[in-house]
């Protein structure tokens, strides 16, 4: 089957490279000239495990290439997937559909032969009748089908979600189409995916259910979180005692600064958008979303906290800058509002991310990035762990406290223990950790 893959970005560039590793032809296309010139030198636009060396065996083995030139790409394609960013609408929150449809007009003027036009990109309900309305517009005698296939696949471990998916919605309105998607997927069919077919209506619902489930799974236990350093209660134990229950499940239940990234937030928003569009409210998610808006900021006083309440002056080492772990994507990461935060109180802040720095300089004026770990926590006021990267996990402790200006460990991430960081002479602050509340407490009343 001859695909065409139209935007590169973190779903366009890991579907296309793993559509092509299951032996179809692929295409990918992008606008941006330079993410093309850098792919086709072997250098990935994004940071993703795995993803150059997959790209480079099928670009060797002929079944993978890239190019500017949407039409070309189009005219030879049997499938043309649209994976071009959906964001949030400046002051609406609605998902700013611009991408998804300019990149419709241009699929539909190059249409050769019968394609099938599938959204992967994440898109409110109904979006799919507007793509097929501009697609009969442009092109009226044109043979297209129009088909909503959301993609599940998290940053980080995006090749593995999508060679092994937990599931894959295909929402069509057409036999024939249907039997296209199931041509495109046979693959994973064969290795047990299991395969949803849905209206398209449906399938877009699916996407934006699915993202606001997990939000709100990750609010729970952030406001579980607050509500056990309220009480002396432990949340890591709250989860796991909770997780074990097959019903609740323990994914998605790590209490941290709040939810952030390229898709929770947005999705989230967009979803409340349709729901006030058609007058049915989704309060659950209202909330989630004001929760989690708040919550990051609240970070920031949580970390002036442990330095006794006073930031001027100081200076903060922040650990990891990144939405999260084995991605470079800054998106809506927790870290900035954060850093805002830290700011804002009259505090300098050192920061370090293993992947995220090139992304996040822009991003952070004022801020000062060091090389590794030990060179931002030397002379700080506080070290504050914001994203779960393996390498803070192991972090030679000792020498950290032998570093620090002040001994003061804000861990958001729960990745320590109390007792391993007390035991260097460390102060620790974690989250919904009310067991070692008692050391924030003397903190304040000093
Ligand atoms: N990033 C994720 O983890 C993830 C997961 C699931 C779903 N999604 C959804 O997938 C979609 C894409 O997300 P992303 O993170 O890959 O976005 P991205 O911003 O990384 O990539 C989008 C790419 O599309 C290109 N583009 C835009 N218009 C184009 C056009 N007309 N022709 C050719 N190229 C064009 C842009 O240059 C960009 O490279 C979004 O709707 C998102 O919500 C993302």
């Amino acid at each position: 089957m001859r695909i065409a893959m139209i935007g590169t970005g973190y779903v366009g560039l890991v579907s296309g490279a793993c559509f092509s590793d299951f032996g179809h032809a692929v295409i990918c296309v992008d606008k941006d000239a330079g993410k093309i010139e850098k792919i086709e030198r072997g250098v990935m636009p994004i940071y993703e495990p795995g993803l150059q060396e997959l790209v480079a065996t099928n670009v060797k083995a002929g079944r993978l290439s890239f190019t500017t030139d949407l039409a070309s790409a189009v005219a030879n394609a049997d499938a043309v997937f649209i994976a071009v960013g959906t964001p949030s609408r400046r002051g609406d929150g609605h998902a700013d559909l611009s991408y998804v449809f300019a990149a419709t007009r241009e699929i539909a003027a190059a249409l050769r032969k019968p394609t099938v036009i599938v959204t992967k990109s994440t898109v409110p309900v109904g979006t799919g009748d507007d793509v097929e309305r501009i697609v009969r517009e442009v092109a009226p005698n044109a043979q297209a089908w129009v088909v909503s296939n959301p993609e599940f696949l998290r940053e980080g471990a995006a090749i593995a979600d999508f060679k092994r998916p937990d599931r894959i919605v295909i929402g069509s309105e057409d036999e024939h189409a249907s039997s296209m998607m199931r041509e495109v997927y046979r693959p994973l069919y064969l290795n047990q995916a299991p395969i949803l077919f849905t209206g398209r209506r449906t399938a877009e619902l699916i996407k934006y259910a699915a993202n606001a489930f997990l939000a709100t799974k990750i609010t729970f236990i952030n406001e579980l979180a607050d509500l056990c350093e309220a009480t002396g209660a432990d949340v890591q134990d709250v989860s796991r005692g909770i997780g074990l229950d097959n019903r609740i499940g323990s994914k998605f239940l790590h209490a941290g600064p709040g939810y952030g990234g390229s898709c929770f937030p947005k999705d989230t928003l967009a979803l409340l958008k349709t729901a006030e569009d058609y007058q049915s409210p989704i309060r659950i998610v209202e909330a989630v979303v004001q929760v989690n808006d708040t919550r990051k900021r609240a970070m920031g006083r949580k970390v002036i906290r442990a330095m006794g309440g006073d930031a001027r002056g100081k200076t903060v080492a922040v650990l990891g800058l990144t939405f999260k772990p084995n991605t470079d994507d800054m998106r809506d990461a927790p870290s900035l509002a954060l850093i805002q935060a830290l700011k804002d109180a009259g505090a300098e802040v050192r920061a370090y991310d293993p992947e995220g720095l090139e992304q996040a300089k822009p991003m952070l004026p004022g801020v000062e990035f060091a090389d590794d770990p030990y060179q931002a926590a030397a002379g700080a006021d506080a070290l504050v762990i914001v994203t779960e990267w393996d390498e803070f996990r192991a972090l030679d402790l000792k020498r950290v406290a032998s570093i620090l200006a002040a001994p003061v460990l804000v861990d958001l991430r729960n990745i320590y223990t109390p007792a391993e960081v007390e035991r260097v002479g460390l102060q620790y602050h974690g989250v919904g950790r009310g067991i070692a509340l008692e050391a924030e407490r003397q903190n304040d009343a000093a």
